[in-house]
């Protein structure tokens, strides 16, 4: 593995262990691992095999145990927890394995949120939200809560919220878990289209569909990287 100065993403000797009372369990081990834009990145492995801890450590939410991560070529441990939030805001949109939206708000509101982080006025969130949704045929969803929506819906509204600030680094965990191949295919073409535009798509899943749209595959197996 080399050193590139086009990565945006790097780990070195990467270790995560999760410790509850005594109980000591591995997330991920070992992990040496790089993206740089333009590249749409697939983590392919069985439940359990690391795929959502890494992700989460690459989004500076988890701490590693051991090892060294760089984001955006510097190293994690100089961003200020603040820093880490502004990033998340501006430059990295996560997709959740569990979406995490918020109950409150409908789909349009939850995309307009993080356009208007980025200090753009309601009216070009508004706009955003509306091409988001029209692009993933949930136009229909616009003014609905989370709560009246199916799970495969819930899944493109957070897809749509975390591509929504034109983020470099877009991280999606299981982005098509809950959905019919077609619905699957409009949304690993959107983040392909992503990779296209020069941004890095890092997509973590066990959908073998998705093989065909990746530059790249990383395959893990119990924390490790296997290839
Ligand atoms: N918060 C946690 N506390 C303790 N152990 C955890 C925690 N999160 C994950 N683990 C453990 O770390 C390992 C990797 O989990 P992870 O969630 O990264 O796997 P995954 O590949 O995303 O699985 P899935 O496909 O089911 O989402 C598993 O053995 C899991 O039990
Ligand atoms: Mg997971």
């Amino acid at each position: 593995m080399k050193d590139d100065n086009r990565n945006i993403v790097s780990l070195r000797g990467v270790n995560k262990t999760y410790r509850i009372n005594e109980h000591v369990s591995v997330g991920v081990k070992d992990i040496n691992f790089d993206a740089r834009p333009g590249e749409l990145v697939l983590l392919l492995g069985p439940s359990g095999s690391g795929k959502t801890t890494l992700l989460t450590l690459i989004a500076g939410l988890l701490k590693p145990s051991e090892g060294s991560i760089s984001l955006f070529q510097k190293p994690i441990e100089s961003y200020s927890v603040a820093d880490l939030q502004s990033l998340r805001a501006d430059r990295i949109g996560f997709i959740f394995q569990t979406f995490l939206l918020i109950d409150a708000l409908t789909s349009s509101q939850n995309i307009e949120l993080v356009v208007k982080f980025n200090q753009k006025s309601k009216k070009e969130a508004r706009r955003i939200a509306e091409t988001l949704l029209k692009e993933l045929n949930i136009e229909y969803l616009a003014d609905k809560l989370p709560a009246t929506m199916s799970q495969g819906e819930k899944q493109r509204v957070a897809v749509a919220r975390a591509v929504a600030n034109n983020a470099e680094l877009i991280l999606a965990d299981e982005p098509t878990a809950s959905l019919d191949t077609e619905n699957g295919s409009i949304i690993i073409e959107l983040l392909s289209s992503f990779a296209r535009d020069n941004k890095c798509v890092i997509v973590a899943s066990h959908d073998l569909r998705l093989k065909k749209f990746a530059d790249r595959i990383v395959f893990l197996d119990n924390g490790r990287i296997v290839e």
